[in-house]
Formats: C-alpha cells, sequence, structure tokens
C-alpha cells in the first residue's frame, strides 16, 4: 500500500463512493441492507475525516497557506457531514427520514470529494515534494490504527463540536 498521502486519501475516497452505490442500488424496501451498507458509510467517513482533520488539513495549511480557503471550507463541509452521520447513527434505518438523510449526506460528501480530488489536491501534489506526501500518509497511516470509528465518539465528535463552539 502507498503511503503518499493523496493517493491513500484518493482509495478511500473510491471505497466511500463505491458505498454510495451500493446503497443507491438497494431496493426501496432494503431496510436491513440499507442499514447495513449506512453503516459501513459511517464508519468510512469518520475514519477519514479524522485523518484529514487530524493530519492532512493542518499540514496543508501549515505548508501551501495560499490553500487556506480551501481548508477552512473544506473544514466546514466536514462539519456538516459530522451532524448528518452522527444523526444517522442514531436513527433507525426504518425511520421514513433514514434514506432522504442518507441521501442528502451522499450528495453532500460527492460534492466534497470532488472539490478535494479535482480543486484543490492537485495544487498540494504541485505545491509538496513527493517526500513530504509520504512522511503525511505515513502519520495517517499510523493514526489510522486508532482513529474513532464510530461518529459518536468523542474523539470524532470533537471536531464538531469545536466547530459550533469556537
Ligand atoms: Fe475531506
Ligand atoms: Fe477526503
Amino acid at each position: 500500500m502507498s503511503t503518499d498521502a493523496i493517493v491513500m486519501l484518493k482509495e478511500d475516497h473510491a471505497r466511500v463512493r463505491k458505498l454510495f452505490i451500493q446503497f443507491r442500488q438497494a431496493g426501496e424496501n432494503a431496510t436491513a441492507t440499507k442499514a447495513a451498507i449506512v453503516d459501513k458509510i459511517l464508519e468510512a467517513l469518520t475514519v477519514h475525516t479524522f485523518l484529514e482533520n487530524e493530519v492532512m488539513y493542518p499540514r496543508v495549511q501549515q505548508l501551501l497557506p495560499d490553500l487556506k480557503d480551501d481548508v477552512l471550507e473544506s473544514y466546514e463541509e466536514h462539519h456538516v457531514a459530522d451532524v448528518l452521520c452522527a444523526e444517522l447513527a442514531a436513527m433507525d434505518a426504518a425511520d421514513e427520514r433514514f434514506d432522504a438523510k442518507t441521501m442528502v449526506l451522499i450528495e453532500s460528501v460527492t460534492h466534497h470529494i470532488e472539490e478535494e480530488e479535482v480543486g484543490w489536491f492537485p495544487k498540494v501534489r504541485e505545491g509538496m515534494s513527493r517526500k513530504t506526501l509520504q512522511e503525511i500518509g505515513a502519520e495517517m497511516a499510523e493514526l489510522r490504527k486508532r482513529a474513532p470509528r464510530k461518529p459518536n465518539q468523542p474523539s470524532a465528535l470533537k471536531k464538531a463540536i469545536d466547530a459550533v463552539i469556537s
């Protein structure tokens, strides 16, 4: 597995996109199937967001100050997704709002991934050395081992709460 930070994050994005497709293709009444897919989506997003919040975004802000606005907007998009994830984690899949909330999460995360991959990750690739990106990747690989896996775990909520009260 590559430790290049951008390659690693794009692998996460690809995994999440696959889960989004599975959710869209699940039948209208496939409540149990959709609940299981959403569980996987919430876990994947919780880990991924944590790694970006704790490592990738701060490093980018520090090393490439010109990208500050992109990073700040990304933190806000993470925050919106965090709120939806926390609500979904507490919601029964049979709830009439479950599918609608999941679709809003899918749409908003798809937009966010697009902005990262097309909008500003290419500028990070351009502005950082291969070695730096590998160091950041290694740091994220290490942190992944103890990253929160559920949206309602305290370490996952911390950033969302920080964003609300700061
Ligand atoms: Fe992100
Ligand atoms: Fe991402």
